[in-house]
């Protein structure tokens, strides 16, 4: 094979998403017919995402949880994004505000508590951090700008989840416009500090419409043979952990997505060792995790 063979080779294997490092030898025992090969080294770790924040050490998706994922050293946090009956963009993961916050005590007239029934200036009322331990009481849901200026502040990445959608018409298009209002849609940004996700198909598909260079994932497990659809408009398919497994990661890989590289695959919501070590066997891009001490030091022993 020649050089600029195996330099295509080498290319084509880094494009194929940094499965293999291509490394090119050429074997001096023949110095009239060198015989350049590839050396297919092990792949590179999972990149590791905090999920909702550093949120078993910190209550999930406040200022706190994000903090503390980047004092343990990791640059990538999940969050969720849903907004309040006056149109604000907050960060908070359940329908309701009952099991992360006081918004029983606080306003007790006022079940289900749901989040798209408080104004923000109620919302910002409530303690968001006594339910996970008193030494974060006082805690407050951020708001979607508040969020973004402190994991900027902090030099972290984000994995943003649009949650519930059909219940926020429209939500897409303020995501980006509060994303572009705080800077994170320059290219910097775009380039390796962004994705935005959904369960909704159709929510991540409005994404890639009004943004093409922002970088999507599909929660969930779509058939392979639906796989070659959802690379129009998704870059990551991220399913749970428990319906994985090697073949469908490499059924995944075996796409491009709509910036030109191999789809990639996140699993979430891994918290134990062996999880965390199995995924990585799979193959897997990313580990989302409530534990990213945990995962890292199981997937720094393999
Ligand atoms: O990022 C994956 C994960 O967040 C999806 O599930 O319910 O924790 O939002 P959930
Ligand atoms: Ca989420």
């Amino acid at each position: 094979m020649h050089a600029r063979a195996v330099a295509t080779l080498a290319t084509a294997l880094a494009a194929a998403g940094d499965l293999f490092l291509p490394v090119s030898q050429t074997r001096a025992a023949d110095a009239q017919h060198p015989q350049p090969v590839v050396v297919a080294q092990r792949r590179p770790q999972p990149v590791i995402v905090a999920h909702r924040g550093a949120s078993a050490h910190a209550p999930e998706n406040t200022l706190p949880a994000v903090d503390k994922a980047a004092a343990l050293g990791f640059s990538w946090v999940e969050n969720d994004v849903q907004r309040t009956k006056d149109g604000e963009l907050v960060v908070v993961h359940d329908t309701t505000l009952k099991r992360t916050t006081n918004v029983e005590r606080i306003f007790p007239g006022r079940a289900p508590w749901k989040v798209k029934d408080f104004t923000a200036a109620e919302i910002a009322r409530l303690d968001a951090g006594s339910w996970f331990s008193p030494a974060f009481a006082g805690t407050r849901v951020p708001t979607l700008d508040q969020y973004l200026r402190r994991i900027e502040h902090n030099h972290e990445k984000l994995l943003l989840e649009i949650k519930n959608p059909e219940l926020y018409p429209g939500i897409e298009a303020q995501t980006l416009k509060v994303l572009a209002n705080d800077g994170w849609l320059d290219h910097r940004h775009l380039a390796d500090r962004l994705i935005v996700q959904s369960f909704s198909a159709d929510s991540v598909r409005a994404v890639h419409r009004l943004k093409p260079a922002i970088r999507t994932a599909y929660l969930g497990h779509p058939d392979t043979a639906e796989l070659r659809r959802y690379a129009t408009f998704v870059d990551l398919i991220n399913p749970s952990y428990p319906t994985l497994s090697a073949d469908y990661v490499a059924a995944v890989h075996a796409h491009r997505g709509p910036h030109g590289a191999p789809l990639r695959v996140f699993a979430w919501t891994v918290d134990d060792a062996s999880g965390a070590r199995t995924g990585a066997g799979y193959g897997v891009d990313g580990v989302i995790t409530n534990k990213p001490d945990v995962v890292r030091a199981a997937l720094k022993a393999v």
